[in-house]
């Protein structure tokens, strides 16, 4: 654990009272050299893709309109070395027809990252959102053929631009009915749509790592049918280098522990873990708020009192999942899902609520969260 030394206030006190002691002549027993006063964090904090570069890459997520901003953008150029499009890589935003696509902005994304020392993060080739109707209409043939034709093309597109695919996303089932989310793509050609996606983009880019990326991973129950799925690709033999963990998360769940147990389990089948969504949200919601909208935390970000316990809560959070990031060799990558609090998904979902879930805040200064992963010593 991290040593616990005073916070800033506290020091200025301190400093004061040895300061009137010698100034009596006092200050404690004869030859007796009074411990050095450790220095309080800064308000700034290193680069953390320095920080953390003996650990594993710093990504976030963005689209152009959003690391382009005055707020994100010096926040991003600094920090991070690894950057996801929040966006603009979606069938949604690449698929125009079939075999006609949109390439603009997603280049301008990779060409930002080429300029500024990242790699990207490619997200995500087949989910069962934010894809096109067309890709699900005909026969099941169809449907597969159009699937491994997205896949080849968009992949080949990006060759040598992209590190690292979420090849497919989200394909875990949130209930113990079967492993496998019953999405159109299940619905239509069954689990073997993961395979086909896998191996079209291993085809495509031998050199790019694929992954299977979900959320919830940190429920032992979810992560168990989730490597269910992936036992079965491996004992098939079908092209998987590792599993993303989103981790969207709060300040009061998860614990560490079921954190660590997701990255050794993945690790543990020889692939590579990597976070590739994190956020530490400020409220703690009852199952209903995201079934049905219900029982929402109310907004706390205009009580002042509220909003500071809550910033407090989510650095020790930041904190503690840090602490087990830096423990797992087989983590190489963790992703912020947003650059700063002026811009986050959270702002909508579940409800639209002030949120502010990211280690810099709205102007772009790194909030106690960002202090804590950085300053062992720092007390939020
Ligand atoms: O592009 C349209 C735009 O034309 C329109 O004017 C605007 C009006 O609302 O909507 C725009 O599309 C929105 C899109 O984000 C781009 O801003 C969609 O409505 C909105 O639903 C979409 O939300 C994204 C969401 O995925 C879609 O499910 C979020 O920004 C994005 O953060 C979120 O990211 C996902 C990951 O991909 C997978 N894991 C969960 C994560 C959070 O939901």
């Amino acid at each position: 654990m991290p040593a616990v030394f005073p916070d800033r206030r506290r020091l200025l006190l301190s400093g004061l009272a040895l300061h009137v002691l010698s100034a009596c002549g006092g200050g404690g027993s004869a030859g007796a050299a009074p411990s050095p006063a450790p220095a309080p964090a800064p308000a700034e904090i290193p680069a953390l893709k320095a920080h953390f570069a003996a650990h594993f890459k710093i990504g976030m997520a963005a689209d152009p309109g959003g690391y382009k901003n005055a707020v994100a953008n010096p926040v991003i150029l600094k920090h991070a070395n690894s950057i996801t499009a929040e966006n603009c890589f979606k069938p949604a935003s690449l698929a125009v027809s079939p075999g006609v696509y949109n390439w603009a902005t997603a280049d301008e994304l990779a060409a930002f990252a080429a300029a500024n020392g990242m790699v990207v993060r490619g997200h995500t080739l087949c989910w069962h959102q934010q894809t096109p109707d067309w890709f699900f209409t005909g026969t099941a043939a169809e449907v597969r053929a159009r699937l491994e034709t997205y896949v080849h093309d968009v992949v080949t597109h990006f060759k040598g631009k992209v590190a690292c695919w979420d090849v497919v996303n989200e394909c875990t089932s949130d209930d113990a009915s079967s492993a496998y989310r019953n999405s159109r793509w299940l619905q239509i050609l069954g689990p073997d749509y993961i395979e086909h996606a896998l191996r079209a983009a291993r085809s495509a880019d031998p050199d790019a790592k694929l992954f299977i990326n979900d959320y919830g991973t940190e429920d032992p129950a979810k992560l168990a049918r989730l490597m269910t799925i992936v036992a079965g690709l491996q004992a098939k033999g079908v092209p998987l280098d590792g599993v993303g963990h989103q981790l969207h998360v709060s300040t009061t769940s998860p614990t560490p522990a079921n954190v660590d147990n997701a990255l050794r389990s993945v690790a543990g089948k020889g692939l590579v873990n990597h976070v590739t969504e994190l956020d530490v949200s400020l409220y703690n919601d009852p199952g209903s708020c995201f079934a049905s909208r219900t029982g929402c935390a109310a907004d706390i970000t205009g009580d002042a009192t509220l909003l500071a316990a809550a910033l407090k809560a989510q650095a020790l959070q930041y904190r503690a999942l840090f602490n087990v990031f830096k423990q797992h060799a087989s983590l190489q990558s963790v992703t912020t899902w947003g650059i700063a609090d002026n811009s986050t998904w959270l702002s909508g979902f579940p409800i639209a609520r002030g949120n502010r879930p990211l280690l810099f805040d709205a102007t772009g200064a790194p909030k106690p969260a960002a202090r804590a992963i950085t300053y062992d010593s720092y007390l939020p």
